[in-house]
């Protein structure tokens, strides 16, 4: 059996996000310019059997979950077959469990054919229920299919179903209970998200975020919130709403940094590793797989290793020197 994937603070990773395009059919204002952004080019992403190939070398190290994202992932049109082929793989723990996250846009064509590839479970960006607001926000007046995208994922049995809103302050922060109490009414797990200095026009604030305290005080005027336990490496703090068996989350990546649990690698779609979400470096696969005449799988492992080696504690947002990547958000994946 091979080493696990560890890096020097002796985290174990077994999380591998896969970005499949930076492409995506909205335009939310926190991710991406109206205009979009230089889209990476068609022949520097990884093929179906590219991704496969980093994918299995992942999984064999020990990565038991991948999560496919984007951009939007279900804009890549062969992504039923890469579900069925990452479900398929098997490492020493098994076959991962393949997940997506997603603007729902079109899921009303592909939850059930996506369930049928093995898919176990998607999240879906919904920030706000209000239709002008919605295409204020996503810069595109799709909040009605984007609901029937969300519909059609449960009528698939894909389940549970998770609703991720980053809270934005005179945006949506004023709907946290309503989408709470939507989310309840239909079984989903809201999710909010403090906002992350991701976003393409280099708008963020730390003073003017919405934080987790703010987000619950607000979940707390009108709900009665029990704490979840066991939250392992997940990003999100779960609260029971009302003693019912439905729950909400809060994600306070900055308020809160889970960066001491994190377990998770990322691979963009042009083929480039990153240990995190902030990294200002990266590991290129893309040249390895593409690599003849060499034992292509050794060199992915060293990769995925190299890339843990660089791996920092933490995210630093705080921190007076802190450098947004380069990379906007669109490309890594989330
Ligand atoms: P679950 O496995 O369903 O809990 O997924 P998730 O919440 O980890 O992933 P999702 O794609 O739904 O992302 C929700 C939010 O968490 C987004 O804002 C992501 O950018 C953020 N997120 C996901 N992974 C990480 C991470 O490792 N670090 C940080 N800081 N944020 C993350
Ligand atoms: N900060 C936090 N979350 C973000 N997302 C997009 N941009 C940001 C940001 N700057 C969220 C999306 C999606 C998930 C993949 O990442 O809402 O649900
Ligand atoms: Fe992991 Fe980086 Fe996210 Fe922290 S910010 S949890 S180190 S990916």
């Amino acid at each position: 059996v091979q080493a696990p994937l560890v890096d020097r603070f002796g985290r174990v990773h077994r999380d591998l996000r896969i970005s499949l395009t930076d492409r995506c059919s909205l335009r939310c204002t926190y991710c991406m310019p109206a205009e979009g952004v230089p889209w990476l080019a068609r022949d520097t992403m990884l093929s179906t059997e590219e991704i496969v190939r980093v994918a299995r070398v992942g999984v064999e190290l020990g990565i038991t979950e991948i999560r496919l994202t984007g951009g939007e992932p279900l804009l890549r049109t062969d992504v039923v077959d890469v579900v069925r082929r990452l479900t398929a793989l098997t490492g020493p723990e098994g076959s991962p469990e393949v997940s997506l996250t997603t603007n729902a846009l079109r899921l009303p064509g592909l939850a059930a054919p996506l369930r049928d590839a093995g898919l176990e479970r998607v999240n879906i960006s919904l920030d706000t229920l209000d239709r002008a607001r919605f295409q204020q926000l996503t810069r595109r007046d799709r909040l009605v299919e984007t609901l029937a995208g969300v519909a059609a994922a449960e009528a698939a049995g894909l389940s549970p179903i998770k609703i991720n809103a980053v809270a934005m302050r005179g945006v949506n922060d004023d709907e946290v209970v309503a989408l709470t109490r939507w989310a309840v009414d239909h079984g989903y797990q809201m999710r909010f998200i403090e906002q992350m200095p991701l976003d393409g026009g280099h708008t963020w604030d730390r003073v003017t975020m919405v934080t987790q305290a703010e987000i619950l005080e607000r979940l707390t005027s009108a709900f009665t919130l029990t704490e979840v336990p066991g939250r392992g490496a997940a990003p999100a703090e779960l609260w029971s709403v009302d003693g019912g068996p439905e729950t909400v989350g809060v994600i306070a990546s900055v308020s809160a940094p889970f960066c001491g649990a994190c377990d998770r690698l990322r691979l963009t779609a042009d083929g480039q590793l990153r240990a995190c979400l902030f990294s200002q470096t990266e590991t290129d696969v893309r040249a390895l797989v593409r690599a003849d005449g060499t034992d292509v799988d050794a060199a992915l492992g060293d990769a995925y290793r190299r890339c843990l080696a660089g791996k920092k504690a933490g995210h630093d947002i705080d921190d007076p020197t802190f450098l947004q990547p380069t990379r906007p958000m669109s490309a890594i994946g989330g």
